[in-house]
């Protein structure tokens, strides 16, 4: 439908797709519904996930951060052991496979070249069963695997992914519950209520753009670079953070695994370099909590994003409270705005950021 992608009275892309954020968790939990409400997922996607002995998900950029949280919830939820792999290196670097593998290529244009070498080589060489899960019906990833899960998020213009981002980790999360269920694996949350609850969340943090604008400002305003850390699922969701901001703003930025920065990478916190830690994950709260005071004892300017039930007082910025698993849904899209108003203060060019293709189609 062409007025789905007309900014209307958004001045870019980017910001109105960030909106669209919770309508999109909305449609994909109605799209993964049966008759009876319940989540489900095409009979024979569902028998190729039970079948595989192991999953290998192959994806590019924003789409490989996604792929890593699909790997938590594969394992944690249906116990299927997952390896996640950049496209571009698993072309020449291939890991040894198991016997019965599936593989799954997470793709929001479905057209990115990396991913499509690997799909070809792992129909034609090896024969192996493969899924696309893609936004776009009908793109060349969806046509030549063997199945596809659609992601429902509406045409994704700027490119900065945002909104197909979380609808990957849903899509993901639903793929994983509903293989989970069918393995008899003991499930004790009902994901279609905590979605509707992280959809809630979402629409929390994309009415927080004041807030958010400011701590832009704050932290970001002179920054040269900026870290981004967390542990766990934080980890991943602090890699795509700092992916947003190094796209739109030009500003160097990293994500770290808390506990990984004092092997290093803490030689270069200065007086006032930015720190976004993220702290919502409960078990390890603690933890990434004293990561912060160790880049604070070097002079960073620590901004941490924790979640309701978790927080402290000096918490710049808190979430609401979502399931324990389902964290990035919520948890990225702070770290989305805090870009956008960032690259807004740069006069940067939000939707067309330079050196930049929505999908890269060449090797
Ligand atoms: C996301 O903000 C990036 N522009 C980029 O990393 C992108 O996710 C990557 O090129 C993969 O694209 P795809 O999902 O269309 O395959």
């Amino acid at each position: 439908d062409a007025s789905d992608i007309e900014k209307g009275t958004y001045p870019h892309y980017m910001l109105k797709e960030m909106d669209e954020q919770p309508a999109v968790v909305r449609k994909i939990i109605q799209a993964y519904s049966n008759a009876e409400d319940e989540l489900t997922i095409d009979d024979n996607i569902l028998e190729a996930i039970k079948e595989a002995d192991r999953l290998y998900i192959i994806a590019a950029g924003t789409s490989y951060h996604a792929g890593l949280i699909g790997k938590q919830y594969f394992e944690k939820i249906a116990g299927i052991p997952v390896e996640v792999h950049i496209s571009s290196e698993f072309g020449y670097n291939m890991p040894l496979l198991s016997e019965k593998p599936l593989f799954i290529f997470i793709s929001q244009s479905g057209e990115t070249a990396d991913s499509r070498q690997v799909l070809v080589r792992v129909k034609e060489e090896l024969g192996f069963p493969a899924l696309t899960i893609t936004n776009v019906p009908g793109s060349t990833l969806s046509r030549e695997a063997d199945y596809t899960l659609l992601l429902h998020a509406g045409p994704e213009i700027a490119v900065a992914s945002t909104k197909a981002y979380v609808a990957q980790v849903a899509v993901l999360s639903i793929a994983a519950y509903v293989a989970g269920k069918a393995k008899g694996k003991e499930i004790d949350f009902d994901l279609k209520t905590e979605l509707a609850i992280a959809a809630n969340g979402i629409q929390t943090m994309v009415d927080s753009k004041e807030e958010l604008e400011q701590i832009a400002e704050d932290y970001l305003k002179i920054a040269r670079n900026a870290f981004f850390i967390g542990r766990n699922l934080d980890f991943y969701v602090s890699s795509e953070g700092a992916l947003k901001l190094k796209e739109i703003s030009y500003i160097q930025a990293e994500g770290f695994a808390g506990g990984e920065l004092k092997h290093g990478t803490i030689a270069l916190i200065e007086e006032g370099t930015p720190v976004f830690a993220l702290a919502t994950q409960e078990q390890v709260s603690l933890n990434i909590r004293g990561n912060v005071k160790e880049v604070v004892a070097r002079g960073a300017n620590a901004c941490i994003i924790s979640m309701e039930g978790l927080e402290e007082e000096g918490d710049r910025f808190v979430i609401p409270k979502v399931h324990q698993l389902l964290t990035p849904l919520v948890s990225v899209v702070p770290l989305q705005l805090i870009s956008y108003y960032a690259a807004l203060h740069r006069r940067c060019d939000v939707d067309k950021p330079r050196n930049l293709a929505k999908s890269v189609t060449v090797e």
